[in-house]
């Protein structure tokens, strides 16, 4: 059985940390999910770390989906969230609702994510409505990194602090299940978060959120396009892989690999005869 909304929430209620990390492929969403992580996030972050855009604002549907599936069928126990790509959810309801539908029934997720607060909050109870949990994400939202201007902190006027608060509430009262805080100052987020009955999954947003979300590629050093000033490098991948593959070439220009043990060999008679040939 996978984990469930209400195990999510209870852990909130219990105080234990909720971990979060994201997936996009068969092999690393088994690692993540035999490590015993609880929520696997497809992130939209998809476009920057596997497929190489310049943002997420190109990911699409199809992208979105092919990558699900796969991080499904490499789990078993942690519930897989789906992340809306943009512009599948701001039409009409009924669009992100279609969209959301996509991501159950066709990717095989249990739940999806969509960025914004007050404005999204009327899709997210009609999501919700429908049967398909909800999670939100507010403060660094990077589908409308261009509105926002960049890849900044959040949130650092009372102005701005005050809406994101009430884009909790927002959220909160339309049936979101847990909400990610990206990029926002340690002391909002502790505010959001003591406000607030569901878990906030914080990245960027200081240790008192109820979670913490990642991407992996960051965790393991595996993206160095960018690395943000909020992630913790536990690996350093890029070199592991690199020196791997250079002595792989080595090796091959060198007529050292592969040796016996990497090689098949036929029956001795069989030989003969073929020889004979
Ligand atoms: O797309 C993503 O990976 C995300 C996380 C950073 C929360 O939205």
């Amino acid at each position: 059985m996978r984990i469930t909304i209400n195990q999510i929430k209870e852990m909130k209620q219990k105080g234990e940390k909720i971990t979060m990390l994201t997936a996009y492929d068969f092999t690393t969403a088994k690692i993540v999910d035999e490590a015993g992580i609880p929520l696997i996030l497809v992130g939209d972050s998809l476009g920057m770390v596997v497929l190489g855009y310049e943002s997420t604002i190109p990911v699409t549907m199809d992208e979105m989906l092919h990558h699900t599936k796969a991080v499904v069928r490499g789990t078993n126990r942690a519930m897989v969230i789906g992340d809306m790509p943009f512009m599948t959810y701001h039409i009409s309801v009924d669009d992100a609702l279609y969209n959301a539908a996509r991501f159950i029934q066709e990717g095989g997720a249990q739940a999806v994510k969509l960025e914004g607060g007050v404005t999204v909050a009327e899709k997210v109870k009609r999501i919700v409505e429908c049967g398909i949990p909800v999670m939100g994400h507010i403060g660094l939202t990077p589908q409308s990194i261009y509105q926002l201007g960049g890849f900044t902190v959040q949130g650092k006027t009372p102005e701005a602090a005050t809406r994101l608060l009430e884009d909790a509430r927002a959220l909160e009262q339309a049936g979101a299940f847990a909400i990610v805080l990206e990029t926002i100052p340690a002391q909002l987020a502790k505010i959001i978060t003591s406000k607030i009955s569901i878990p906030t999954i914080g990245i960027g947003a200081g240790i008192d959120c109820d979670g913490q979300v990642q991407v992996i590629n960051d965790v393991l050093g595996s993206y160095t396009e960018f690395v943000p000033k909020h992630a913790k490098q536990y690996a350093k991948l890029t070199d592991i892989i690199s020196k791997a593959v250079t002595q792989y070439y080595n090796e091959v220009k060198a007529g050292t690999f592969p040796t016996d043990k990497q090689s098949f060999s036929m029956d001795e008679s069989l030989l003969a005869e073929l020889e004979t040939k």
